[in-house]
């Protein structure tokens, strides 16, 4: 195992503790020897064990094993949704709903890894910024662990349940006047000044091996093969990359073949990577005041876009934007014909898939998976506020009622 650069393809050493290359400040990767990989698996656990972060240790990047801290992360239900499946337009749809993990959302696994990391690296203090989920989960892991948590917050535009976790799971919350773009940024400063304090964002390489895991589950739900395509919102780009990154090296090692189509879903008003994919553009330009109602992707700025770009590229996938509407209807359908609940940013997918079948734009007799990446309890003042609550007493009454 070792990191490299994204961009100048330096190596450095795993115990490192790098955020960045030093030498041209491009995105740092851990890339694994295959050959030692290969060596590492134990191929009859991984078809007969039950899918979770920790099954496909092999893949982590964890030098010291007592050290892992979870809280019974991934292992997540993969569901196949034909109701839904007709109204998008695709032969064969599924959901792979990530609002089942610890905090009810994805970040958990990459929490379970980042935190470890933590304590291998012997640090008492972690922080991040957040739209939201990644500081419920930072604090959650960080309680777990015994570790201080600080957290930067964009000031009140944090949803309301996201915000409820933090303060309960014990983390120092801050309020940063300024969207997250800012808050990012302050953090990373602080983090670059302070080496006491070890900086959990997903520009830390160690923290997105573990969101590497919703690849290797929905190959091993789905019978160790790979679905033509996965659609997943983009917001600060991290965990696109993180998904493309785990069918790469399950393909690599012979697990599975071949890679899905990966197609990032951004809101109209938070649209940076999207733009740049449609202009066939290497650079991305950032947006100044990111807007939507999926204040989890309300970002304008985000520090991963160049892995998002070179995932979707790579895989011959593809980006679409959805207006808040369509993420609105999208949740509702989503709930109403399947049962899944789950925040605005998670819908977009489906708005995105739907919207990208109806401009002929991908094929219909696709097998695709939309990553929910959040549960709706996230965000019940949204859910609540874009539900009809017209009265249905006296019609109850008059049924039901004699
Ligand atoms: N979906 C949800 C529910 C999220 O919370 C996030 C990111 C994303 C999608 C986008 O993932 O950043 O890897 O492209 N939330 C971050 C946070 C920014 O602070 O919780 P990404």
């Amino acid at each position: 195992m070792r990191l490299e650069c994204i961009e100048c393809g330096s190596g450095f050493k795993i115990h490192e503790r790098f955020y960045t290359c030093p030498r041209c400040r491009g995105l740092l990767e851990v890339e694994f020897g295959l050959g030692e990989l290969k060596r590492k698996l134990n191929r009859k656990r991984l078809k007969t064990e039950p899918p979770s972060v920790w099954k496909y240790r092999a893949f982590m990047p964890i030098l010291d094993e007592s050290k892992i801290v979870s809280l019974g992360e991934g292992g997540t239900p993969l569901c196949r949704c034909d109701r839904l499946a007709k109204e998008v337009g695709v032969r064969e749809l599924y959901v792979k709903f990530e609002g089942a993990n610890p905090t009810g959302s994805f970040k958990d696994r990459g929490m379970t890894v980042g935190v470890t990391k933590a304590l291998e690296f012997g640090v008492k203090t972690v922080a991040c910024a957040s739209t939201g989920n990644t500081s419920a989960s930072l604090a959650a892991y960080a309680a777990k662990a015994g570790l201080r948590c600080l957290v930067l917050l964009p000031k009140g535009k944090v949803a309301l349940g996201k915000l409820a976790q933090t303060l309960v799971y014990g983390a120092q919350v801050v309020a940063v006047k300024g969207n997250f773009d800012r808050a990012l940024a302050m953090v990373c400063k602080l983090c670059e000044e302070r080496k006491d304090i070890y900086l959990l964002n997903s520009i830390n390489p160690f923290r997105l091996q573990g969101q590497k895991s919703i690849a290797f589950e929905i190959a091993d739900q789905l019978g160790w093969k790979v679905p033509d395509r996965v659609v997943v919102p983009m917001g600060n780009c991290a965990n696109i990359w993180a998904i493309y990154k785990g069918f790469f090296e399950f393909d690599a090692v012979g697990l599975t073949r071949g890679i899905p189509a990966m197609t990032g879903i951004q809101a109209e008003g938070a649209k940076p990577i999207v733009d740049a994919i449609k202009r066939g553009l290497d650079k991305f330009e950032p947006v100044k005041k990111p807007e939507t109602i999926a204040t989890a992707i309300r970002i304008g700025n985000p520090v991963n876009g160049p892995k998002a770009i070179r995932a979707i590229r790579a895989s011959g996938g593809t980006a679409e934007a959805v207006s808040d509407a369509e993420i609105i209807k999208a949740q509702k359908l989503m709930g109403r014909l399947e049962g899944i609940g789950v925040e605005p940013a998670s819908a977009s997918t489906i708005a995105g898939l739907k919207k990208l079948v109806r401009k002929g734009a991908i094929r219909r007799d696709e097998r695709a998976v939309c990553v929910a990446t959040g549960h709706m309890l996230k965000d019940p003042e949204e859910a609540v506020a874009v539900s009809s609550r017209r009265s249905n007493y006296q019609r109850f009454m008059r049924r039901y009622v004699k």
